[in-house]
């Protein structure tokens, strides 16, 4: 090769690898799907996980291992009905890099299915449906908030600790609510307790009275109840006003009394509830979060907020390990599964089923806070029953 050609081919590959630069640099924008409720009984959690999501982003400079964000929104009205067609939309109209969603258990199966048959990559920011990371879970699927068996596991424990003996439950007839009550009554029974009873109403129906009237005439020594939003508000207030927070103490998750308390008022004073976060936690990390996000939004965070923030920040773990690219699949579960989140809540870790392993805290309902009481269950991993990876 003669000196001038082989100039002519170094200029070349210099060029070449300009050119290779300038290209990583104008990566495509990351199009990130948020397939939540906008509207229903579910709508303030959905907006609560849309802003906790924004606000790490935006302390991230708006990108993620370097890629800009476009976001899509899909209302999915928290009916399984339409999950199908509304996951659909996303994966297939909008070809979305990443779902983020959603708050229903039911829903959220239907989006595991179709996250799995398309390899699309699913962030569950609340919904607990156990099975997503139990026989559904997937190398391409992962939770940043809770299965339903968590904290309702953990209310059983500390129920039975209370010294009741029986207890009867209430909820929404759907999955969030028959696996919240079914984790109850595996920690309430081991302690020597018994659940007499298991009422339910269908989703998302508000009418309590009759079921009231039922557990009064029963006298069971505690109720255990699974509602969450507008239906929590109504719940906690109709059972206030039909005198029974008075003489059988109402437990359940968290999500009775999270992000509900302006609208319960007094009806929620000093119930007990167990969940992965809590008011008063005082620690740097969640007090830095807390004064961000009430800058941002006017609004105090609550649970949905957080385990939306934290959807971003797995995002963010795994897109800088690829460096941006969400197609590489094994590295980007590798980098998550490996983590240690740095979460308001407290530092956590997904493992191979990609579920949360956390501390449950025990919350006091005092004024407008669920204060930490204690940790009801140091971490606490689900059994992820079912789950091959
Ligand atoms: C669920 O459907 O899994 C759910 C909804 C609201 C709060 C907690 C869980």
């Amino acid at each position: 090769m003669s000196t001038r050609i082989a100039r002519i081919s170094l200029t070349a590959l210099a060029l070449a690898s300009i050119a290779s630069l300038g290209h990583a640099q104008a990566q495509p924008k990351l199009k990130v799907g948020f397939m939540l409720p906008y509207s229903g009984t579910y709508t303030a959690l959905g907006v609560a996980i849309e802003n906790g999501f924004k606000l790490h982003v935006e302390e991230k400079g708006g990108k993620l291992g370097g890629r800009e964000i476009e976001y899509i929104k899909v209302d999915d009205e928290s009916d399984p009905a339409k999950a199908t067609d509304n996951v659909n939309k996303l994966i297939k109209r909008d070809n979305v890099d990443v779902i983020i969603g959603t708050v229903h258990s039911g829903v959220a199966m239907a989006m595991a299915k179709a996250a799995k048959e398309s390899g699309t990559v699913l962030i569950v920011p609340n919904a607990g449906a156990d099975a997503v990371t139990g026989p559904m879970c997937a190398q391409n699927i992962f939770r940043s908030s809770f299965s339903n068996w968590q904290p309702a596991y953990a209310m059983g424990e500390v129920a039975a600790k209370e010294g009741k003996k029986t207890a009867m439950t209430i909820t929404w007839k759907y999955a969030a609510g028959d696996e919240s009550v079914n984790g109850f009554k595996e920690g309430f029974e081991k302690g020597g307790g018994k659940v007499t009873k298991q009422l339910t109403v269908p989703f998302p129906n508000v009418e309590f009275q009759a079921l009231l009237t039922e557990i009064a005439a029963a006298k069971p020594d505690a109720v255990y109840s699974f509602y969450a939003g507008g239906g929590a508000v109504k719940f906690v207030k109709d059972y206030a006003a039909a005198g029974l927070n008075k003489t059988i103490p109402l437990y359940g998750p968290g999500f009775l009394t999270d992000g509900t308390l302006d609208a319960q008022g007094d009806s929620a004073q000093g119930m007990l509830t167990t969940l992965h976060y809590a008011d008063g936690l005082n620690t740097p990390r969640d007090n830095a979060f807390r004064t961000a996000y009430a800058k941002a939004f006017k609004l105090q965070p609550d649970v949905y907020a957080v385990q939306g923030y934290d959807a971003a920040q797995m995002l963010a773990i795994g897109l800088t390990a690829t460096k941006g690219d969400i197609g590489k699949k094994a590295e980007f579960a590798a980098a998550i599964e490996k983590a240690k989140i740095d979460s308001p809540r407290g530092t956590f870790s997904v493992g191979k089923s990609h579920n949360p392993v956390q501390d449950v805290y025990l919350r006091k309902v005092d004024g407008k806070e669920n204060k930490v009481v204690g940790v009801a269950v140091k971490g606490l991993a689900d059994p992820a029953r079912g789950c091959r990876m």
